[in-house]
């Protein structure tokens, strides 16, 4: 089958698009194509994160250990914000447990959920083994639990879209209205 050319919208962004979700649930791929579809530009935390560490996210978990990440995370997520570096974000899955990401994201974005169930999130992470939270024996109970621990936090978003068969199209249309409804 042909592939559908991504149709393009002229649409002022107002404020930066932060996308939000367990790993796994498709906030990278539906980042970069609401970024091509507004013509804007698209950040990922994470690869912002491995820039300024100069290595990868295994190797500072391994490194330094996760509370030097959430400190970098944190750090990072602000500077991108703050100095208006980007106007689509995908942010990774902990980030917004941080109380002052969460309040300056509630303030200066519209943030979205992305979600997907639990079974499509672990295939897409057993791709591959960069995610060191789930390096562990039992990476599915590790998911359901970061999952049910963080939900409460994710909820708080303005706006969730499902995205549980890889439904990208679907997910940025809803966010392309959300966006159009700001500027009314
Ligand atoms: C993490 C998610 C990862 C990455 C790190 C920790 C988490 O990002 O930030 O491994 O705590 O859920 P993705 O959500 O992009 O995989």
């Amino acid at each position: 089958m042909r592939k559908q050319k991504q149709k393009t919208h002229n649409m002022n962004l107002t404020k930066p698009v932060v996308l939000i979700g367990m790993m796994g649930s498709g906030k990278t791929k539906i980042g970069h194509m609401l970024a091509k579809t507004l013509k804007a530009r698209f950040i990922d935390s994470d690869h912002r994160i491995e820039e300024s560490a100069g290595c990868s996210i295994s190797d500072i978990f391994e490194k330094y250990g996760e509370p030097e990440f959430r400190r970098l995370e944190k750090r990072v997520i602000a500077n991108l914000i703050v100095n208006n570096e980007a106007d689509v974000i995908a942010l990774g899955g902990g980030a917004i447990l941080n109380e002052d990401t969460a309040a300056l994201i509630k303030e200066r974005a519209l943030c979205v959920w992305v979600k997907a169930p639990l079974d499509h999130i672990y295939k897409r992470v057993s791709q591959n083994s960069n995610r060191p939270l789930l390096a562990c024996e039992n990476p599915r109970e590790v998911l359901q639990d970061l999952m049910q621990q963080r939900e409460p936090h994710y909820a708080r978003a303005d706006l969730h879209i499902d995205n549980e068969d890889d439904q990208a199209e679907q997910a940025i249309q809803k966010i392309l209205e959300r966006i159009a409804s700001l500027s009314e």
